[in-house]
């Protein structure tokens, strides 16, 4: 049976005193009994080592949520995976759905920073999902088959064993409508599928490959429940230690 994986992405939130204050909730919340699940949050670059800090001694590993593919230079405003490993964290949120749209990266970029973070030892959070517009027209499966051939193009069978999928429909964002655990399910099954085809039987039923968008302590346990549904990646449910601890509690046991 796959462990299930709760992780918070707290985006472009939380300066670094809300940071600690969110992260010592957290601890407190979670030394108190065996999570069943890993945890992972991914805050801001500006305080990923604060973070980490706190987190020690603590079932909470610590993320990022983005870097760049060169190993250092004049990238103003970048940050390379050598820096993230620096600061103790051990993952990295690559490919979001906001990363995608506002900032432009496209499959190929994705998949240069997936191969760098694997190199460097950082375990990729490879995000994926489609929008309402290509779910109403009936693509959504070429979407997903697109971004994650695209996105492991080069990955080995081995460097996979590091990767963690997130499946984020995009129109299921922030906005408060959930893929309902069926149509959830259905997509992960048939991602699960594709990494049958694309590595092994073996590579499909190891990898991890989380649910995401709107995720709430309401909706989370029948979310987990799902037999392809391995954990969640939590947004703004996320920020409020009593509800993120919440979503833990609903993993599969
Ligand atoms: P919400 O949970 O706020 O919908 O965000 C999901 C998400 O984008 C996590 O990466």
């Amino acid at each position: 049976m796959r462990k299930q994986i709760i992780a918070g992405n707290w985006k472009m939130f939380n300066n670094l005193s809300e940071s600690v204050e969110l992260t010592a909730a957290l601890k407190a919340g979670l030394s108190a009994k065996d999570a069943g699940c890993e945890v992972i949050v991914c805050p801001p670059f500006t305080s990923l080592e604060t973070v980490h800090t706190i987190a020690k001694d603590s079932p909470i590993q610590v993320g990022a949520q983005n870097m760049y593919f060169e190993e250092n230079g004049a990238y103003t405003g970048e940050i390379s995976a050598s820096m993230l490993l620096s600061t103790g964290c051990t993952h990295v949120i690559l490919g979001h759905s906001e990363r995608r749209t506002i900032f432009g990266e496209s499959d190929a970029v994705i998949n240069k920073k997936i191969k760098k973070a694997l190199s460097a030892g950082l375990k990729p959070i490879f995000c994926i999902g489609e929008t309402l517009q290509e779910r109403e027209g009936g693509t959504t499966f070429d979407v997903i088959r697109k971004q994650v051939t695209e996105g492991l193009q080069n990955v080995s069978e081995a460097e996979l064993g590091n990767i963690i999928l997130a499946y984020e429909p995009v129109w299921a964002i922030g906005t408060g409508k959930t893929a309902t655990p069926a149509q959830a399910q259905e997509v992960h099954a048939f991602i699960r599928d594709l990494i049958v085809k694309l590595f092994s039987a073996a590579a499909a039923e190891k990898i991890v490959i989380q649910y995401g968008g709107s995720v709430k302590p309401e909706n989370a346990a029948e979310l987990l429940g799902q037999p392809d549904i391995d954990g969640a990646l939590v947004g703004g449910a996320c920020l409020k230690a009593n509800s993120f601890l919440k979503i833990i509690e609903s993993c599969r046991k």
